[in-house]
């Protein structure tokens, strides 16, 4: 095959192979650093320098979402902020920043411990039914659920019980998605009668109708004068704003609301769910921070105060990130041929982006980079790699994580709360195996032995 690949002098490798395996950790294996291969028609080019990386993510006008040639069913997953682009895109996250502004954070802060609350409450009751105040349980549909609350409370000002199924549905929606990765290139793909286009249908009309009916519930307070909360679907619905948002009908604002709802709760999710399985393991660190959260909150509940004074906490939540980033690989797509460093890249070229590799490279995080050492991150996120950027879990640049700041003050008050009610390890059952749909989880689960603490 004629590799269209300009190499400038470096060899490119060809590869079909990219695989995720490993012993207690993901480990990417591709070949060479300098790669690249071919889904369908169209090369896929592996940039795993990290100063190239940042460029890619800088210069969100050149390399561009690649959504519209992706798979139709993650297309209509990846709607709204994250797929727009150029000025629609400017202008709509220019007003939904502020939206997850540190101020704004601090008032959800009381509906992050009610949802937790509610999680704990119900680990408590399994737990008290036995004994010695412990239960084997799979925290993972319990973490997803916390963080879907979390959502529905603070983005929405909605009931749970109500998005239940919203939440069901647009899971199964990224199986579907991620079933049929490989149908991409496929032309009139999404017409086939085979059932997974006939599924996706039958949610994707599920989803519309309970978004319609919130979307008109809330337009209805708006329009009557109803003192209205200054948050995220106020923010959308308020019809000055509409047209800055990108969104011309009814389409385009369900295409928003559809992705907070999804962006919203499952990468969080996951990031909790690897932190309780890592801290499951390594007992000394689970320790470690539980005398951390007493000691800054005794018997209260965390406030914003304490949490910005958390130090292992945040180290662990970075060792997770690292380790276990939930987006292993963002690509981006170059339309024309475009300069990239010393490469030229073709017109019609996938550039991967493939974070996970990056953050177990030993070349930037040392002979140990696949183990579980949070004390790296002791005096912050550059010196742990020697001042190089090699740490991306949310991204980078003007399009990085909206919801960044959200996750991580959620996730840490989530963590002062479990650690000083229960102690836990993992069960024998568990079966190690992180998977990637959309992002990466468990895919058997993860089974814990909870204890209540005495
Ligand atoms: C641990 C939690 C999370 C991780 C690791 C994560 C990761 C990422 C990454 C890597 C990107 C960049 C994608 C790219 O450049 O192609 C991104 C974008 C985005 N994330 Fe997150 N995310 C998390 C939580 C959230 C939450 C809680 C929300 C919503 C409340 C959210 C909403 C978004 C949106 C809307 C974008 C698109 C931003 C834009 O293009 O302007 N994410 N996220």
């Amino acid at each position: 095959m004629d590799a269209p690949i300009d190499v400038a002098g470096e060899e490119f490798v060809e590869t079909d192979r990219a695989f995720v395996g490993g012993d207690c950790g993901v480990g990417v294996g591709v070949e060479g650093k300098k790669s690249y291969l071919w889904v369908g028609p169209r090369p896929r080019v592996l940039i795993m320098d990290p100063e190239l990386m940042k460029t890619v993510m800088t210069k969100h006008n050149t390399y561009k979402k690649n959504f519209k040639v992706t798979n139709h069913i993650v297309q209509l997953i990846v709607t709204g902020l994250l797929g727009l682009e150029g000025k629609i895109w400017s202008k709509s996250r220019t007003t939904l920043n502020p939206v997850f502004q540190l101020e704004k954070l601090k008032k959800m802060i009381p509906a992050f411990q009610v949802s937790c609350d509610e999680i704990l409450s119900e680990w408590k009751n399994l737990a008290f039914t036995k004994d010695d105040e412990s239960c084997v349980l799979d925290v993972f549909p319990y973490l997803e659920s916390l963080t879907s609350k979390v959502v529905s409370r603070t983005l929405f000002a909605t009931d749970y019980s109500k998005d239940k199924n919203l939440y069901v549905i647009l899971k199964e929606m990224a199986y579907l998605a991620n079933q049929t990765t490989r149908m991409a290139d496929l032309p009139g793909a999404k017409y086939l009668p085979i059932e997974t286009n006939r599924r996706a249908k039958q949610i994707m009309s599920e989803v519309r109708k309970r978004l319609t009916m919130l979307i008109k519930e809330r337009a209805k307070e708006i329009s009557a004068g109803q003192t209205v909360e200054d948050n995220f679907f106020h923010v959308l619905l308020n019809s000055e704003l509409a047209d800055a948002h990108g969104i011309k009908n009814m389409t385009d604002l369900f295409g928003q609301v559809k992705l907070f709802y999804f962006a919203g709760y499952e990468s969080t999710a996951n990031l909790l769910v690897w932190t309780m399985i890592l801290l499951g393991i390594h007992q000394d660190w689970q320790e470690h921070a539980r005398q951390e959260a007493f000691q800054v909150f005794g018997d209260h509940k965390p406030d914003y105060e304490g949490l910005s004074q958390l130090k292992v906490i945040p180290m662990i939540l970075n060792e997770v990130l690292r380790l276990y980033p939930p987006v292993v690989e963002l690509s981006r797509l170059v339309e024309e041929e475009t300069k990239l460093g010393e490469y030229t890249i073709p017109a019609d070229t996938l550039i991967m982006l493939p974070i996970v590799i990056l953050h177990r490279d030993p070349e930037y995080w040392g002979e140990d980079a696949n183990e579980f050492k949070p004390d790296r991150f002791a005096d912050g996120v550059l010196k742990a790699t020697n001042g190089r950027p090699a740490f991306f879990p949310f991204g980078w640049g003007p399009r990085i994580c909206i919801g960044q700041n959200y996750s991580l003050l959620e996730a840490k008050l989530v963590f002062s709360n479990i650690l000083r009610t229960f102690s836990f390890e993992l069960s024998p059952t568990y079966t190690h195996a992180p998977y990637v749909v959309f992002t990466v989880q468990p895919q058997h689960g993860a089974p814990l032995i909870l204890r209540k603490l005495k």
